[in-house]
C-alpha cells in the first residue's frame, strides 16, 4: 500500500467554524414530536440507500425493504426485460401488502387476498372476475417508487426527487464509482436493534473521540503518541454528506497475531490490489441521512441505520466482496474481518443506550460537540435545516 502517512495536523476550530458553535438541542435526540417532523421532512423527502445490485442477479429476482420511518414497504424487481424497477409493495385492489418474503426470484407476484397478479414490470396481468370492476387493467399497475442504482448501491426516494443521486452526491460521486463496492458480487450482513435514537447511534460511528475509552483493546491501537485520540487527518463536506479520512501513523504499532496474519499475509494479493484503487480508500463516508460506508480496503463495510421510533432504531451492517471466497484462507479472512467488527461494535452498544437513557431523562437541554465531533454537528445541521424548511411550508399552507 502506498499511502504516505503525514505528520498529524489536527483540524482546528477555525476550519469548522462555519458549522456553528452553539450547543445542540437535546430533544432532537429523544422527543417523539421532533421524530414525527423528521419522518415527514427528511425520510419521505430524500434518497435512501436500501440495497445492492448484486442482490438482483437474474430476471425476476426481487428484494423487499420495509422503511418503517416512512411507513413504506418497497419492492425492487429485475424485470424480464432486465430493467430494475421499484414499486410500493401494495396491491392496487384494496391495499394489501403484496410480498412478504425478504427476497426471492419469481415470474409474477400474486396478492394473497383476491389473487390479483402482477408482472415483473408492475403491470396487472390477471385478476379473477375482473369484468365486474369499473376500470381497465392498464389503470391497475403497481405504484412506482423513484429508484436509482449508483456505484452498485440501490437508492429509493419516496417523494419526488429534485435531483438524481449523482448530482446529490456532488463531489463524492466519482470516488464512489471506483470503490470495490461498485463491483461487489457478494456480501455478508448482520442487523441489530438498539434502544437509541437513530442520530445518536449514527454519531457513534462518526467520531473517534470515544475510541481510547470505549475500545481500549480493539480501537486503542489507533491511538498513538502523535495522535492520542486517533482523530482523522481531515474532514470533508459535500452538501448534506460528509467524510473523514483515517489517519495513518508514520510510526504504526506493529500488528500482532491473527490481525497481522489476515491483513498482511492471508488476504490474497489480488483481493488486496483490487481494494486499493480509490481516493476514498481511507475514508469513512456518511451519506445523508442514514448511510455510512467505510472505504477502508480490508474492512470495506456499509451501515444503514433505519429509525423505528424516537428512541429505537435498526442497523444493518454489510461487508461487500468482489467474487466468492475462492480459498480457505480468503474465506477465513472474510470471517475474521466480520467477527472483529462485531467485537468492536459490541463495545459500543451499551454506551449508546446509556446515552439515550440520560438524554431521555430531560436532565440536560443541550448537548455539546467539540471540533472533532464536527461530523455529528453537520448531521444535525442538515436534518434540522430540512425540518425547518418543512415547518415553514406547513406554516405557509395554513
Ligand atoms: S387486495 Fe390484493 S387482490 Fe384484493
Ligand atoms: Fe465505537
Amino acid at each position: 500500500m502506498n499511502v504516505q502517512a503525514p505528520a498529524f495536523c489536527p483540524t482546528t476550530k477555525d476550519d469548522v467554524a462555519w458549522l456553528g458553535t452553539d450547543p445542540i438541542p437535546a430533544r432532537a435526540y429523544y422527543d417523539p414530536e421532533y421524530f414525527e417532523l423528521e419522518r415527514e421532512a427528511v425520510f419521505k423527502r430524500t434518497w435512501l440507500q436500501i440495497g445492492h445490485i448484486c442482490e438482483l442477479a437474474g430476471t425476476g429476482s426481487f428484494i423487499r425493504r420495509d422503511i418503517e420511518v416512512a411507513r413504506a414497504s418497497v419492492l425492487i424487481v429485475r424485470g424480464k426485460d432486465e430493467i430494475i424497477r421499484a414499486f410500493h409493495n401494495v396491491c392496487v385492489h384494496r391495499g394489501t401488502k403484496l410480498v412478504n418474503a425478504d427476497a426471492g426470484r419469481q415470474a409474477s407476484f400474486s396478492c394473497p387476498y383476491h389473487m390479483w397478479t402482477y408482472g415483473t414490470d408492475g403491470s396487472l396481468q390477471s385478476a379473477p372476475d375482473f369484468d365486474n370492476f369499473f376500470l381497465e387493467k392498464s389503470q391497475c399497475a403497481l405504484k412506482p417508487v423513484a429508484m436509482e442504482v449508483f456505484a452498485g448501491l440501490i437508492f429509493v426516494h419516496l417523494g419526488t426527487p429534485a435531483q438524481g443521486v449523482r448530482e446529490w452526491l456532488g463531489g463524492f460521486a466519482e470516488g464512489f464509482e471506483r470503490l470495490p463496492i461498485a463491483q461487489a458480487t457478494d456480501f455478508v450482513e448482520y442487523t441489530y436493534e438498539i434502544e437509541a435514537n437513530w442520530k445518536l447511534t449514527y454519531d457513534n460511528f462518526q467520531e473517534n473521540y470515544h475510541l481510547r475509552f470505549v475500545h481500549p483493546r480493539t480501537g486503542g491501537p489507533g491511538c498513538t503518541e502523535e495522535n492520542p485520540f486517533a482523530y482523522p487527518q481531515r474532514y470533508n463536506f459535500h452538501g448534506q454528506h460528509r467524510s473523514q479520512t483515517i489517519w495513518s501513523s508514520p510510526t504504526p504499532i506493529p500488528q500482532t497475531g491473527t490481525q497481522e496474519l489476515v491483513t498482511q499475509r492471508i488476504l490474497p494479493p489480488a483481493v488486496r490490489a483490487g481494494l486499493f484503487n480509490s481516493e476514498l480508500n481511507m475514508d469513512f463516508v456518511g451519506l445523508f441521512p442514514n448511510f455510512t460506508l467505510f472505504g477502508l480496503p480490508i474492512r470495506q463495510f456499509t451501515q444503514t441505520i433505519m429509525p423505528l421510533s424516537a428512541r429505537r432504531c435498526r442497523g444493518t451492517i454489510r461487508f461487500y466482496w468482489v467474487g466468492k471466497g475462492e480459498s480457505a484462507s480468503e474465506r477465513f479472512a472474510r470471517e475474521y474481518i466480520m467477527a472483529s467488527q462485531r467485537d468492536i461494535h459490541a463495545e459500543d452498544r451499551d454506551i449508546v443506550e446509556a446515552g439515550q437513557e440520560g438524554l431521555a431523562s430531560g436532565a440536560i437541554e443541550s448537548i455539546n460537540f467539540q471540533v472533532q465531533e464536527s461530523l455529528c454537528r453537520h448531521l444535525f445541521n442538515a436534518v434540522d435545516a430540512m425540518v425547518r424548511e418543512y415547518q415553514a411550508e406547513v406554516q405557509q399552507a395554513l
